[in-house]
């Protein structure tokens, strides 16, 4: 229903502060109802994805108090062990909830996640090993229910990397009776930040970060205060902004080791990153030039950002290669840049594209969170006006997008996409805030 409009053509200039990490708060808060006690959660940023989720945490019997950046869960003497429908099927995140639900109530029922634009995302993975950990798996219709008496320690290996059967495992082993080892982890950073917090809690995981993940079990734990580790994703994007514009940009708040596929890249291409004391400092290129990129696990290049990378190279001089070895289906944007302008051939899992295409300002819309992202670096980078649609997709994951933009000198506003009626008309009391949509997510967006 909102759209933003983006005149392109300005160089972005000046600092910007990046959000707690999207990625590492969700299961952070999903791991709050492990504990006995209340956790105070910092620098939660308040996305529609983080209100999802804390609304099906209450309705598991959860307090989630948020406020300025700080997030307080007060967990239940016992969690409901069902969890409903209308929140499970709308962000895939949401699933996060099963490990921590069979581990303290040995049963729990959830609707499958839903669909997604990006690619199939099975849950075979964190199912196997829940079934490892010693629960029955009871899965069709739509919904998986678990039940475990007593979970206990196992050897687990996964047959790929996934970053969420790696986090619902490890919250599932915490508490489970004896040790177990999670090999072939997944080793995002966000895996490091919810391994932090669980230890502080009383756990005792080691070796998060890498590919081998031992957790020695443990009776109980105890909540406590953490603080959310900066949207690796999130400064990548503005760090791609600012090259895709030529401009000069100080993005700050954030870990310089989280970003070096992204900054690497980005060198490649001719565009300057440098670290300071700080933050990251881009600086414009004289000549962008086109780059080969394969996305991969962490530390690879993330998939959360190839729609922004493909954004830039649309209008870097030569050609470039991009293949998505992560999800098989991640190339919707691709239709909407080449409303703009751009030029590109899909091969299987490969997006080839032809350098040195201006790109002009269109109506495009988000198929899902990082591709809306990735329309508004092509917007900015574009002659004339781009209005990219579907914004509900942009608001799940990005902190006040167009505010930070628009202190960095971006020409870019929210308007009621012409021709629709607010919502607040027709159904009154469903928006909160700015605009946001408290009560009514959409079905299968969940990057
Ligand atoms: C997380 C991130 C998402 C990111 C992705 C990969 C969150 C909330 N989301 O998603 O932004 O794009 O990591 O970095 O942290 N797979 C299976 N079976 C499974 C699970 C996954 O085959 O049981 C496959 C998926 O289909 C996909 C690949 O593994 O092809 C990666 O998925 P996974 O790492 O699990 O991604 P998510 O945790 O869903």
């Amino acid at each position: 229903m909102y759209e933003l409009a983006i005149t392109g053509g300005q160089p972005l200039q000046g600092t910007v502060r990046i959000s707690g990490a999207k990625n590492a708060v969700l299961p952070v808060i999903c791991a709050a109802l492990l504990a006995k006690t209340p956790s105070v959660i910092e620098d939660v940023p308040d996305l529609a994805d983080v209100r999802t989720i804390c609304t099906l945490i209450e309705h598991l019997g959860a307090q989630a108090d948020f406020c300025e950046g700080r997030l307080r869960i007060v967990p239940p003497r016992k969690l409901q062990t069902e969890a409903p429908y209308q929140w499970v099927r709308c962000m895939r995140a949401s699933f996060l909830v099963l490990g921590p639900m069979l581990a303290r109530e040995g049963k729990a029922k959830l609707s499958l996640p839903g669909g997604c634009a990006i690619g199939s995302r099975p849950i075979d993975l964190h199912l196997k090993g829940f079934h490892m950990l010693g629960a029955d798996i009871n899965y069709g219709y739509g919904t998986v229910e678990a039940k475990a008496r007593k979970l206990a320690g196992n050897s687990i290996h996964l047959d790929f990397p996934s970053v969420g059967a790696t986090e619902n495992i490890l919250m599932a082993a915490v508490l489970a009776k004896g040790n177990t080892t999670i090999e072939n982890a997944a080793e995002e950073p966000e895996i490091v930040d919810l391994a932090n917090y669980l230890n502080s809690m009383g756990a005792c995981v080691r070796g998060a970060g890498t590919k081998v993940i031992r957790i020695q079990g443990v009776p109980e734990l105890n909540g406590t205060t953490h603080r959310i580790i900066p949207d690796r994703i999130e400064a990548g994007t503005f760090l791609v902004a600012a090259a895709c514009t030529g401009g000069e940009v100080l993005v700050s708040n954030v870990i310089a080791e989280h970003l070096k596929p992204v900054i690497a890249k980005l060198g490649e291409s001719g565009v300057p990153v440098l670290e300071e004391k700080d933050g990251l400092r881009v600086y414009p290129t004289r000549l962008l030039k086109g780059v080969d990129v394969k996305t991969m696990p962490y530390p690879g290049f993330p998939t959360d950002m190839q729609p922004q990378l493909m954004a830039m190279l649309c209008t870097a001089s030569g050609n470039s290669i991009i293949t998505e070895t992560v999800f098989e289906n991640r190339f919707q944007h691709v239709s909407q840049f080449e409303k703009m302008g751009a030029r590109i051939k899909l091969s299987g899992r490969s997006a080839i594209i032809e350098g040195d295409r201006p790109l002009h300002g269109a109506l495009v819309k988000a198929s899902d969170l990082r591709a809306g992202a990735a329309l508004v670096l092509a917007g900015l980078a574009a002659q004339g006006e781009t209005r990219v649609g579907r914004l509900n997709h942009i608001d799940r994951g990005y902190e006040h997008l167009e505010d930070k933009l628009k202190s960095l000198g971006a020409r870019i506003t929210r308007k009621i996409a012409a021709g629709e009626m607010p919502h607040h008309i027709i159904h009154p009391g469903i928006y909160i805030g700015q605009d946001r949509l408290k009560d009514q997510p959409e079905e299968g967006n969940y990057k």
